[in-house]
């Protein structure tokens, strides 16, 4: 055979290859509801919502630039004495309770009904694929409900709405219908890792003093229904900043409570501020360093949602985000930050007649 004859024989089309949507974005602009981009949301409570039929509720998708497409997170509200639509989904789902009082119920398809009762500040998750149900507890007030997911992945991986909505599999190794499944019971690690599958207030938990990520900082982590994503809340006091650091995508900061700040950069580059107060949340983008302050004249708190598991891992490697960069970790420690940070830091609480606590190192 001659050198090159058995090359196939193309048709040539004089035009690039055509660029498609995500099949996820295609899907949440498919939704009816609007999907909120960029780099922040000031306040998920006043957030306006739209008919979601699809879920029988009120909601809106918010898809930020930090996500990497790994999660995204939405609002969705159930109106007085109503339910949601049942669903199921080959998406994880971590979920926090905004406002109101009601009631879920998780089944799989051939398993006893469990169904739990939440209220402001609860945090659970959706065992995978799982069938679930919410309900509005109160007759004369709705109910509202942030939910991060991972559906921007498992939608653009599978591409298919039937077999990510309608897929049959049941995960009976996370969730088989075990009695007291969401009764909160759990165990706390030595590394400040809660394993539980239900948080009763998560505004009010006492988390652990973790001091490595800044003065008088305290964290607590929560791992729940075997699930690919975690939460952790963290606390810090009046006068105090956390240290800097930077990790992957899709870490959604949602502040519980308290009036600041973050900062955020690429290194090397110019630092973007946003300015926060409860029902602010913020991503900082994959291997932006980010920084958050309590300028305010009370304790703040936010409660991180992401695509990070602390015992269930996406690549191999150690969690470094208390580790300094000099030993090859994620954290920039105080003395070896811009000295401006300090100085703006000084002034904010100025203005709010908080006493800065940040030791001195200079
Ligand atoms: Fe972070």
């Amino acid at each position: 055979m001659a050198e090159g004859s058995g090359a196939p024989s193309y048709e040539r089309i004089d035009r690039k290859v055509e660029v498609m949507d995500t099949p996820y974005d295609r899907w949440a602009s498919s939704q009816g509801i609007d999907v909120i981009r960029g780099f922040f949301v000031d306040d998920l409570y006043t957030m306006p919502l739209k008919w979601w039929n699809r879920v029988g509720g009120y909601g809106v998708y918010i898809m930020l630039d930090g996500t990497g497409y790994l999660d995204d997170a939405y609002v969705c509200a159930i109106p007085p004495g109503k339910n949601l639509n049942a669903q199921r989904h080959m998406f994880e789902a971590l979920i926090y309770v905004l406002d109101g009082r009601g009631a879920t119920t998780v089944w799989q398809s051939s398993g006893p009904k469990q169904s739990f009762e939440w209220q402001t500040g609860s945090l659970f998750a959706i065992p995978l694929n799982a069938r679930y149900q919410h309900f509005n507890g109160q007759g004369d007030r709705e109910a509202r409900l942030l939910a991060v997911t991972t559906a921007p992945l498992i939608f653009n991986l599978f591409r298919s709405e039937d077999f990510v909505l309608n897929n049959p599999y049941a995960f009976t190794d996370r969730f088989c219908g075990e009695e007291g499944y969401f009764g909160g019971k759990g165990v706390l690690y030595s590394d400040r890792v809660v394993e539980t599958n239900f948080v009763a207030d998560a505004i009010n938990i006492e988390p652990v003093a973790w001091t490595e990520r800044g003065k008088g900082n305290a964290t607590i982590f929560f791992e729940m229904a075997q699930s690919m994503m975690g939460s952790h809340v963290s606390r810090f006091p009046v006068g105090l900043y956390k240290k800097a650091h930077r990790h992957g995508p899709g870490a959604h900061v949602f502040i519980l409570s308290g009036k600041g700040y973050s900062l955020l950069w690429p290194e090397g580059k110019e630092r973007i501020r946003v300015d926060w107060t409860r029902g602010s949340m913020v991503v900082p983008p994959e291997g932006w360093f980010h920084q958050h302050f309590n300028s305010g004249a009370e304790a703040a708190r936010y409660l991180a949602l992401k695509v990070i598991s602390r015992k269930f891992k996406l690549q191999p490697g150690k969690i470094q985000s208390d580790v300094p960069l000099a030993f090859g970790g994620w954290q920039i420690e105080y003395e070896d930050e811009d000295p401006e940070i300090r100085c703006i830091f000084e002034e904010e609480c100025a203005k709010s007649g908080a006493e800065v606590q940040m030791p001195k190192y200079r």
